[in-house]
């Protein structure tokens, strides 16, 4: 049976300062008339019945993440003490589905990526779902043709075109290769062998599990001691407990690069990922001048700009070219657009300040 887990762990940083407080981006609304989450469970409709969804989610952003999706059953939104990256909320959700379902299939989605038509979504993982019926080992990703050497995602080498499932092409996967520098995106860019990874997986759980074990043994062993507790009472404490030890990786690390028997198919819908202003002004519509605004905002002989205003406070700019200005809440964004790539560093550094 397929299960889905949603990683809403990310801390927001890339959309300060509206994410400041408990509001990372998956809980907002910045694109549509409900959050990203919320979109995101209603993309898995029918497909995936809600008591078969998992979110695992940061302890700050329980409560709200129940609260916007009342639908699911309150254990099914599993609250991490820490972030400790995607190979630990991979792993757990992992043994939370094989626990429920031994011969468990799961998807594993971000919560806050913007994709379109939903159909055309569950079309893909349908075809997904197949290709692990017929191979339970192989890990199945998803890939976005690239169209920059883009440096903030992964990339997937295809091999040799395994079979074709309702026009969606099944390849062997040569090398996955995460955030690799700007030389070697252009270099993989000009290749035409590769495609992005769109950050969705597909795979039983106890395949995941099995590789984890393989390379990663020091997390999976933390992990399978977390899972000793799960369905218990003693359940919450346990991660509590040995969640701040767990080693921090993302999967795409842990594991996606070192995998064998990884598999590529080609995604057929329209997907922006939303991972900073630059990407979430995509999806707004531009004015003559190529600005995209948000807001009450005058932008007189301005270019190429991102200006939003959150809060009905009047933002008026004059002679500028490709800068970012935010005003949300008691704190204000003014950067250089190409200097956008350093937005998580800056936040955090004044997260250090307090
Ligand atoms: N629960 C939980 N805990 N979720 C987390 C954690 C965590 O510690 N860290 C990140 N997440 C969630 C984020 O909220 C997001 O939904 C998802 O996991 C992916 O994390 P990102 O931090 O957004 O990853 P990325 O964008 O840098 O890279 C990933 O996505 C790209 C596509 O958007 C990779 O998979 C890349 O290979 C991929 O190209
Ligand atoms: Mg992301």
């Amino acid at each position: 049976m397929l299960h889905a887990i949603i990683m809403a762990g990310g801390s927001g940083t890339r959309f300060w300062p509206r994410s400041r407080r408990d509001r990372p981006k998956q809980l907002l609304r910045l694109h549509g008339d409900a959050t990203m989450l919320q979109q995101t469970v209603a993309r898995l409709h029918p497909l995936v019945a809600p008591e078969r969804i998992v979110v695992v989610t940061g302890a700050d952003q329980a409560a709200a993440t129940r609260e916007q999706l009342p639908e699911l059953p309150a254990g099914n939104v599993v609250a991490e003490p820490c972030p400790r990256d995607t190979a630990a909320c991979v792993g757990l959700a992992a043994w939370i589905v094989r626990k429920r379902d031994p011969q468990g299939t799961m998807v594993v989605t971000p919560a806050d990526h913007v994709i379109a038509p939903d159909s055309a979504f569950r079309d893909t993982l349908k075809a997904g779902l197949s290709v692990v019926d017929a191979d339970p080992t192989a890990l199945v990703t998803f890939g976005i043709r690239p169209t920059r050497p883009e440096t903030g995602y992964g990339y997937i080498e295809r091999g040799e075109l395994i079979e074709t499932i309702d026009g969606i092409p099944v390849n062997r996967v040569v090398q996955f290769r995460e955030k690799p520098d700007r030389q070697t995106a252009e270099e993989f860019l000009a290749s035409g062998r590769f495609a992005w990874n769109s950050g969705l997986f597909l795979w039983r759980a106890g395949t995941i599990l099995d590789e984890l074990e393989r390379h990663r043994p020091d997390l999976a062993s933390a992990l399978a001691r977390v899972a000793e507790s799960l369905g218990t009472p003693d359940e919450a404490a346990a991660i509590a407990r040995e969640y701040p030890s767990l080693p921090k990786a993302p999967i795409d690390k842990a594991v996606m690069e070192k995998a064998a028997n990884v598999r590529v198919l080609e995604v057929r819908y329209d997907w922006n990922d939303v991972g900073d202003w630059r990407s979430l002004a995509t999806l707004l519509p531009l004015d003559a001048q190529g600005n995209a605004i948000q807001g009450d905002v005058l932008a007189k002989d301005t270019r190429n700009s991102i200006v939003i205003s959150d809060d009905g406070g009047l933002i008026a700019t004059l002679g500028l070219d490709d800068v970012v200005i935010v005003q949300s809440g008691k704190a204000t964004l003014v950067a250089r657009r190409g200097q956008l790539d350093q937005l998580k560093g800056l936040v955090e550094g004044l997260e250090e300040k307090g």
